[in-house]
């Protein structure tokens, strides 16, 4: 979509063509439907009108209801921020006293939203003409104030009341990225930026040691999916790493302590991985009463029953063997014939072992194959 193609679009003509886009739309066909329009409308607009109504549709997963207000690129919504996300950083910054924010690179507006929405003053600069007006548009379709400038935000004057925030794009050419070389805005930029008063979100494989000096870096999940990494400038860190579990909003600090080690308990926690990745596993299991079952896996033990947020957790109903023969054959004795198997630190590949052991039988079964204390460990576990 070009500029001048979404103008027309904000235009009455455009909005009462979009009304009825998504009123037909899945009553007639999308080629019935653009050829009825077309005799009423330019081509091009039809074209704009029915692609927009279909990434509302797409969109609603993360933008909720609002999403059929607002507008969107294909690409700038797969880049966007979850509103669940986007709206625990904007809460959290708010916290720490922060009244106004510059995005710098803010796409169609999904943090600037959340953002504004937080009682934050508001201003984007992007350089993609087209997202910058839908930012912009995107703002106003929602009842929310700010201004979006089309720029190169590594040229934009910061004010002195204002935070930058950066969400750099993560993709090249080939898709996504994984490295910090690859992000636009660069990340050389972005370093020096996050020594003020600044915060950034960047992929969560970031590696704990490219987290600059005195940044906070929070790992952040929802809904059990590992979504972002958010660095928090120096005026803002708390800690070194923190991992944060939404919906709930539970959040948990690494402080580096060793864990207790010992063998398997009548509990076994499966941290969610933001946890993992913050480098918070050991605080998961004082936190429980718990310890780990081997200081290498992540795997967290307890004799208390304990639901946390921050982990899946699992009862230990019983220990079987750990190879092939015999435990099928104690499977054989269950009768189970679904068979489920989580491993993690052992080098099997559970879909393969599964169809080996060509199981039949009324019962179902969760079965974790993992190490302990450097040995390999079948426990059959229920989940709580
Ligand atoms: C990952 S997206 C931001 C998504 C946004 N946070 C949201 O939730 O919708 C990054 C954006 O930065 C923009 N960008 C990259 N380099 C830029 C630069 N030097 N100046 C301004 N914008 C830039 C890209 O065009 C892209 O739209």
């Amino acid at each position: 979509m070009d500029l001048e193609t979404f103008e027309q679009l904000l235009t009455a003509q455009g909005q009462t063509l979009l009304a009825e886009v998504a009123a037909r739309a899945g009553v007639e066909s999308d080629l019935g439907l653009g050829t009825r329009l077309r005799k009423t409308y330019a081509p091009g607009l039809v074209a704009a009108a029915v692609t927009q109504n279909h990434l509302r549709g797409k969109a609603v997963a993360k933008f909720g209801p609002d999403a059929a207000r607002m507008y969107f690129t294909h690409d700038a919504l797969e880049q966007s921020t979850r509103m669940s996300v986007a709206t625990h950083r904007a809460a959290r910054l708010a916290s720490h006293g922060g009244t106004a924010v510059v995005d710098l690179g803010c796409g169609i507006g999904g943090d600037l939203i959340a953002l504004a929405r937080a009682g934050l003053r508001v201003r984007g600069v992007e350089m993609d003409p087209v997202r910058a007006m839908i930012a912009a548009a995107n703002l106003t379709a929602l009842g929310l104030e700010g201004k979006v400038l089309c720029g190169d935000a590594t040229e934009a004057t910061i004010g002195p009341d204002e935070v930058a925030f950066i969400d750099p794009a993560r993709r090249d050419a080939r898709g996504r990225t994984f490295s910090t070389a690859d992000l636009q805005p660069p990340w050389e930029w972005v370093r020096q930026l996050l020594a003020g008063r600044a915060v950034a979100k960047v992929m969560p494989g970031l590696a704990h040691d490219a987290v600059p000096v005195g940044v906070e870096a929070e790992w952040v999940s929802d809904g059990g999916d590992l979504v972002e990494a958010c660095l928090w400038g120096a005026p803002f860190a708390t800690a070194a790493r923190r991992a944060t579990v939404l919906p709930s909003g539970r959040t948990l600090l690494a402080h580096g302590e060793p864990a207790a080690v010992a063998d398997v308990g009548t509990y076994l926690y499966e941290p969610d991985d933001a946890v993992i990745r913050a480098g918070a596993v050991s605080e998961l299991a004082a936190t429980i009463g718990g310890w780990l079952p081997d200081p290498h896996i992540a795997y967290v033990s307890s004799d208390r029953l304990d639901p946390t947020e921050l982990a899946r957790g699992f009862r230990v109903v019983d220990e079987l063997p750990f190879r092939e023969k015999p435990l099928k054959a104690a499977l054989q004795v269950r009768r189970v014939g679904t068979l489920t198997i989580k491993k993690r630190g052992v080098d099997i590949v559970p879909e393969e072992l599964v169809r080996r052991m060509k199981l039949k039988g009324p019962n179902e079964a969760l079965v974790v194959m993992t190490r302990v204390q450097g040995q390999g460990r079948a426990l059959l576990v229920e989940r709580l």
